[in-house]
């Protein structure tokens, strides 16, 4: 049965998208992986060099006959689209249709559109939490990202004590660490006093072979194997591996 993961912020530009491509890819490398393009703008599937599709993230809603589009080995992926903002979504609108899936994957990744969460609305990122297991929050190291995503945790807690009860979180992580190495120190600390457990002391370097192997329509692990970023993503990747034994 698989893991249901979602890498969600409420920001953009925290790496979200290319976090999901390279976990995703090292994953696969020892497990059969499903990638999940929740976002309209469709940054994922762009990715992959995917223009249109038969089959779109709005046909597996529907609960059409579906099958996922193999992009690589152990790596299928259901495409985005942009017609996901105006779709017209129900509480399990995700959970009822991820169900039959879960039996073909050991992971199931996400990536999420950066919107808030908000009580009064049924927005697309709550439909996704009610049928996820486990949340993954990429950060990026200044002050508003951090405190937002600490705002954001306020309403995972609402959608653990209402709709999803199986929901957990697996922890935050830093991305694009550099030039700003010593206010990434602060907030680390900062966020391992207020709860220890929630940030993953593994980081991802600012890595000029990460946006390159994107252009190049690939993972950093393919693309520049012996590069930092293609390191540091394979570490964390075995990270997420042993943080989520934890929880078995
Ligand atoms: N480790 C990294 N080093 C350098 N650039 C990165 C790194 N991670 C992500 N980026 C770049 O940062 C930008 C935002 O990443 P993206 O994954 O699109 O964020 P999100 O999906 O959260 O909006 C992209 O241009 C991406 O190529
Ligand atoms: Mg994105």
């Amino acid at each position: 049965m698989s893991k249901v993961i979602a890498l969600i912020n409420q920001k953009g530009g925290v790496s979200k998208t290319t976090s999901t491509l390279n976990i995703g890819y090292f994953l696969s490398l020892k497990s059969r992986v499903l990638l999940i393009d929740f976002d309209p703008q469709r940054d994922l599937t762009k990715s992959f060099g995917i223009s249109e599709e038969q089959f779109s993230i709005i046909d597996l809603l529907n609960n059409k006959k579906f099958t996922p589009t193999n992009v690589k080995k152990n790596i299928d992926i259901v495409v985005g689209s942009r017609q996901l903002e105006a779709y017209k979504l129900k509480k399990n609108s995700f959970k009822d249709v991820i169900e039959p899936l879960k039996k073909e994957y050991d992971y199931i990744l996400i990536d999420c559109q950066p919107k808030m969460i908000i009580d009064e609305v049924l927005t697309i990122n709550e439909v996704i939490l009610n049928g996820t297991d486990f949340i993954l929050i990429p950060l990026v190291a200044d002050i508003n990202t951090v405190n937002g995503a600490f705002e954001f945790l306020n309403s995972i807690e609402r959608i653990q004590n209402t709709s999803n009860p199986n929901l957990k979180v697996l922890g935050m992580f830093f991305n694009r660490i550099s030039t700003t190495k010593v206010l990434y120190k602060q907030l680390y600390n900062h966020l391992t006093h207020l709860n220890e457990d929630i940030v993953f002391r593994k980081t991802i370097r600012q890595s000029e072979s990460v946006p390159q192997a994107i252009a190049m329509q690939k993972s950093v692990g393919e693309y520049a194997p012996n590069s930092i970023g293609a390191y540091d993503y394979k570490l964390f990747t075995n990270d997420i591996i042993k943080k989520l034994k934890t929880f078995d």
